[in-house]
């Protein structure tokens, strides 16, 4: 019996050795030693055949067979289990990299650092300001009380009856001036709301606040600062117009048009026949406005202009209608 029970671990383990790590074969080799009617269960069926005396130690050689075999045959599963894992998670070096996906700035975002850049170039300090906004700052300090009907010409979101969305962002003028003394020389980014939505508007938008005020800013001031960015955003051969116009906060005013680049001035959708489009509005500080800051009107001036970043982004790219910025398109967005 003894050396039956050794021939067979014999043969056991030199049959697994040769399996490797074929799973399917080292479980047949399983079952055909020990399964019900396996090699050891033949062994243990001829323990009857054993002389009285003699059984009881061959039921132990058998049961401790058992034991070994099954350590055997686990262990070789153990193993074969964790070659195919290796397999699987094995590094292949040759194989092409998977490029990651390269984010990028919103055209949007790429104007707007182009435009403060040009300003911070020429001196001008980028500060920023509230989007909900008191109605005290978007109106009343600059010089548009309640019931003026100048509220009719930005339409307004209200969030109560003294809290705005700023519809515009020249509250930051007001904001700056209450803070600061002259000379003040600073340029203002950032998001404004209006009710208002075609090809060259919508309800979000963003604008470009610039304010310079000290002793002697003049309107000339005014138009060299100003054609100078529109020179370094454009280049030197784009149309420009000064064209008089009308703000509560300014005096005088004006709005400045750039040749609109969709038709090269011919007129079309974009600049509603025209030839034109218009980018910003500006003026002179109106002394209305320093008495709300506690400046003295006989001691210093100022200009202002607020410039809409979407328009400037259409001519810049040559889009043709402002709505497309924000649809989140990735075929529009991936063309920047
Ligand atoms: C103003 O908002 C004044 N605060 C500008 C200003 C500042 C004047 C300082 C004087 C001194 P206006 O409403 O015209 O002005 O808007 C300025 C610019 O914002 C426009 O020229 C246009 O380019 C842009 N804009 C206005 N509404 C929209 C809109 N709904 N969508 C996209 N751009 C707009
Ligand atoms: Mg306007």
């Amino acid at each position: 019996m003894k050396q039956a029970v050794q021939n067979l671990l014999d043969t056991a383990s030199n049959e697994v050795s040769g399996l490797g790590d074929d799973q399917k074969a080292l479980d047949q080799a399983r079952v055909k030693f020990l399964g019900r009617k396996g090699e050891l269960a033949q062994l243990f069926k001829e323990l009857g055949k054993v002389p009285e005396q003699e059984r009881r130690e061959a039921g132990r050689i058998l049961n401790e067979a058992k034991a070994k075999l099954e350590a055997i045959f686990s262990d070789a599963l153990e193993n074969s289990r964790r070659l195919a894992a290796g397999k699987r998670e094995s590094i292949d070096v040759t194989v092409p990299g998977r490029k990651p996906q390269q984010g990028r700035l919103h055209p949007i975002t790429q104007v707007a650092l182009e435009i403060t850049r040009i300003f911070n170039w020429l001196g001008f300090e980028t500060v920023e300001g509230p989007e909900i906004e008191l109605d005290y700052y978007n109106f009343e300090a600059l010089n548009i009380p309640k019931d003026h009907p100048a509220r009719e010409m930005q339409d307004t979101f209200y969030i109560s009856e003294d809290v705005v969305l700023r519809t515009h962002t020249s509250p930051i003028q007001v904001r700056t001036m209450e803070k600061r003394r002259p000379p003040i020389r600073i340029i203002a980014p950032g998001r404004t709301y209006r009710c208002d939505s075609d090809v060259t508007h919508t309800p979000m938008f963003h604008q470009v606040e610039g304010l310079m005020v000290g002793k002697g800013v003049c309107f000339g001031d005014l138009k060299g600062i100003l054609t100078t960015f529109v020179h370094q955003m454009f280049g030197h051969d784009v149309g420009l117009r000064f064209r008089p116009s009308f703000f509560p906060f300014t005096e005088p005013s004006a709005e400045v048009d750039i040749q609109c680049v969709m038709c090269r001035g011919q007129g079309c959708r974009v600049c509603s026949q025209t030839g034109w489009l218009e980018i910003l509005g500006s003026g002179m500080v109106d002394p209305e406005v320093y008495k709300y800051v506690g400046y003295d009107p006989e001691e210093v001036t100022g200009f202002a202009f607020g410039m809409g970043i979407e328009r400037i982004a259409m001519l810049k790219f040559g889009i043709d209608d402002l709505r497309l910025f924000f649809e989140n398109d990735l075929r529009f967005l991936n063309q920047f």
